[in-house]
């Protein structure tokens, strides 16, 4: 099969158990060759942030170990950085590493939301906002696939938890799906154009998402226009045959042997469409067509060993800073007690098949050394990283932490807590490490400077008051040591901002009442209430929000614009929004500046904001830049499921400019212009509804009016408010009204609906 072959043709030339054998991989990592076609099998590989290849001779499944590759920050960790560009960069540098070891597919992005922190997978994902995390992947897929290395964004669709994950049924109504759940694989799709998308494990309402044609047919290739590739999560095909019927093109490890014969036996009766099968294996061929255009390249691995810690340092958030204790500055006479086996043995990763093998690992305590020359640092463990309670190592430490001058210590779950396949229970610290963390607060607080390494949040609350300095370095790679220090010491000045709010206590979360499920059903009972805009609605207060992060600088902000042009009716509506921001301290830092929007009246159930845009500035001490977002009728939607439809209501929307989304430092309100689609009228409309529209209201009033005075209902009003709420249809029944099963009809045709 050379470029530019006819792919439909040369599936047409196959028998329909070669075609099956296409749509099944060769082995757990490989497609099939098909050596009549010249057709050689493609390598896929883990994901998402670095390449987890088994060796050549190990076994197939990877857990023994895989080839090393750079380990950068997990997705945690990269999306607090909101910098669409240093995404890309760390897309091109795993696109440069799957080249060098032959792989054609890389098994990310993970863009699911996160609904609830205690999501075991949580660090592989981006965000609980939609916005973030479909730009950040899109501008990480772009980077990867510049490379000529496919990716697999997954796990579409809904697979937000791991707690019964190959069975779970995700029950969410559907406007949530288009608000929250889908956006991100919808702009990754239309606007990054991923090889493929990588099916979820889990039902969507009840049908596995590895045959929801709905999900792989209706919308992925006919709303979205994808025209990649649909491949299964590793074991997610429940029915082989209805999986190819609803589009999904490959699956994942083959069960070679019963899949391939159940496919083929489904043709031949006719079962399944030989079309389908036919789709199905042209895709195949179109991404192995796609993948040859890779060629091989070399690694430096230094310099993807000095991005992955760039990268680490952009993420971390640095969540408070009483008193400027940070950064530290060297100096002879300072001393800085380092405490925490985590800073001896740093956790960069979680477990599951994310885990790569890295090529090297900065451990923080000797960076931290070497980027304080002149000073004394000191180190005890504290606490066994997985260890109970452990007084001679706390009382160590609380010795060491005495005699400094500042003391900066280590936090974060033991290997194997975040992981794929289970869900944490709490979002506690280790008690251990709770205690000692209360300790060394009540004992040195304005001293102490927390440093938490977690792939999600963890709770704070208990003795953040009391300390001067808390950050969030999240899992962020085998850089992550360097990075802590640079940050640590002021050579990096943090820009990072948390993708996900920080709660106070777990049960405060909006999804708490409705996680993990129970009975095989998970239902989504919070709604589009989810992060953020369920602790705003709510108006519940959090540790830390969402979009927080300060700096060693400070930011002004100035000149909020708003201009509208064109219309919702037209569908030109466009909303340009510009300010000014300005670094107003005395050290070069960078700004994420956010945009929020909100609808504070509205037919349906709206979250206060939402994020709409951001974009982060480099900016130079007393530089300004002047920052534009445009914004379009979408952008201030919701969808209804009744129009099945983007639906913008007019009326006065908020727009904010801020640093996060609790400190909003400029807005205004603007009018909208607009009109409501209207429904089609049928017998299931209320009288009200009826009544109120301006066609068919005048249709009801001349049907019920006698000798030009109100007859029937009309001749009632003191009824309407006790029977408006009535579908036309149902009041048929009541005499009197002189609403008939004809009238009925006869309305409903004229008014374009059934009765
Ligand atoms: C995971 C996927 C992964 C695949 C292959 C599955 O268990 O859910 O994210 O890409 O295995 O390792």
């Amino acid at each position: 099969m050379a470029a530019g072959d006819d792919l439909s043709a040369a599936v047409g030339s196959l028998a329909d158990d070669r075609k099956a054998a296409l749509c099944l991989g060769s082995d757990f990592w490989h497609t099939a060759p098909i050596p009549e076609l010249g057709v050689e099998p493609l390598r896929l590989s883990d994901g998402p942030h670095g390449l987890r290849t088994p060796p050549d001779r190990g076994d197939h499944v990877g857990l023994s170990g895989s080839v090393p590759a750079t380990c950068f920050p997990t997705a945690a960790a990269l999306a607090a950085s909101w910098d669409r560009e240093l995404l890309r960069e760390v897309g091109v540098a795993l696109g440069v590493e799957a080249r060098a070891q032959d792989v054609a597919v890389l098994l990310g992005p993970g863009i699911n939301i996160k609904r609830s922190p205690l999501c075991g997978r949580n660090f592989e994902y981006f965000s609980e906002d939609p916005h973030l995390a479909g730009r950040l992947a899109a501008a990480l897929v772009q980077g990867l696939q510049s490379q000529q290395v496919g990716a697999s964004v997954k796990h579409f669709a809904a697979n937000n938890q791991e707690t019964d994950r190959l069975r779970i049924s995700a029950d969410v109504d559907e406007r949530t799906l288009r608000e929250i759940y889908l956006p991100a694989f919808e702009y990754v799709v239309t606007t990054a154009r991923p090889w493929t998308v990588m099916c979820a494990y889990n039902k969507v309402n009840g049908v596995p998402a590895s045959q929801h044609r709905w999900l792989l047919h209706d919308l992925l290739r006919g709303e979205w226009g994808f025209d990649g590739l649909v491949v299964s999560d590793w074991g997610a095909v429940h029915d082989p045959v209805a999986a190819v019927a609803a589009g999904l093109d490959l699956q994942m490890p083959p069960d070679l042997g019963s899949a391939d014969r159940a496919i083929t036996a489904a043709v031949s009766s006719g079962r399944l469409p030989r079309s389908a099968l036919d789709a199905a294996a042209t895709r195949v061929l179109a991404l192995v067509q796609r993948a040859r255009r890779r060629r091989p390249a070399a690694v430096d691995r230094r310099a993807h060993h000095e991005l992955a810690r760039r990268a680490a340092a952009a993420g971390i958030v640095l969540l408070k800073n009483d008193g400027g204790l940070l950064p530290l500055a060297d100096a002879p006479g300072l001393s800085v007690a380092v405490i925490g086996e985590l800073a001896r043995t740093p956790q960069i990763q979680g477990a599951g098949s994310s885990q790569v093998n890295p090529t090297e690992v900065d451990v923080p305590l000797q960076e931290l050394g070497a980027a304080l020359p002149s000073a004394q640092v000191s180190f005890a463990a504290g606490y066994q990283l997985g260890g109970g309670p452990d007084p001679a190592l706390a009382g160590e430490a609380l010795r060491i932490a005495a005699d400094a001058d500042v003391v900066v210590v280590f936090l974060g779950l033991p290997p194997g807590a975040e992981s794929e396949g289970y869900d944490r229970g709490d979002l506690d610290l280790p008690a251990v490490q709770a205690d000692l963390v209360r300790q060394l607060a009540r004992a040195a607080g304005t001293r102490l400077v927390v440093v938490l390494c977690t792939g999600a949040a963890v709770v704070t609350t208990g003795w953040d008051r009391q300390a001067a300095a808390v950050l969030e370095c999240w899992l962020a790679g085998q850089g992550a040591g360097a990075a802590l220090a640079r940050v640590l010491t002021g050579a990096v000045n943090p820009s990072g901002r948390l993708a996900e709010t920080i709660p106070r206590r777990l049960a405060d979360c909006p999804s708490f009442l409705n996680f993990p499920g129970e009975q095989g059903h998970v239902r989504y009972g919070e709604g589009v209430f989810v992060g953020y805009r369920g602790y705003d609605a709510a108006g519940r207060p959090v540790a830390y929000p969402f979009g927080h992060g300060l700096s060693y600088t400070r930011f002004g902000y100035r000149d909020l614009r708003v201009a509208q042009s064109g219309s919702a009716d037209a569908g030109d509506l466009a909303v340009a929004v510009t300010c000014t921001v300005t670094n107003l301290g005395q050290r070069a830092g960078s700004e994420v500046v956010q945009l929020y929007v909100g609808d504070p009246v509205a037919s349906v159930a709206r979250p206060p904001r939402e994020l709409k845009g951001f974009t982060k500035l480099h900016l130079q001490p007393g530089e300004q830049r002047a920052v534009r977002f445009d914004l379009t009728a979408r952008d201030l939607s919701f969808w209804s499921p009744a129009h099945q439809r983007w639906v913008l209501e007019p009326g006065e929307f908020r727009v904010a400019v801020g640093a996060s989304s609790r400190d909003l430092r400029l807005q205004r309100r603007i009018a909208v212009r607009g009109q409501v689609p209207s429904l089609p009228l049928t017998g299931a409309s209320t009288l009200a509804e009826w009544l109120a529209d301006p066609v068919g209201g005048a249709a009801l009033r001349a049907a019920l009016t006698a000798d030009g005075r109100p007859a029937g209902v009309l001749a009632r009003p003191e009824l309407l408010p006790v029977i408006g709420s009535f579908p036309l249809l149902r009041l048929t029944a009541f005499p009197g009204l002189g609403i008939t099963r004809q009238l009925v009809e006869q309305l409903s045709a004229g008014a374009g609906g059934e009765a």
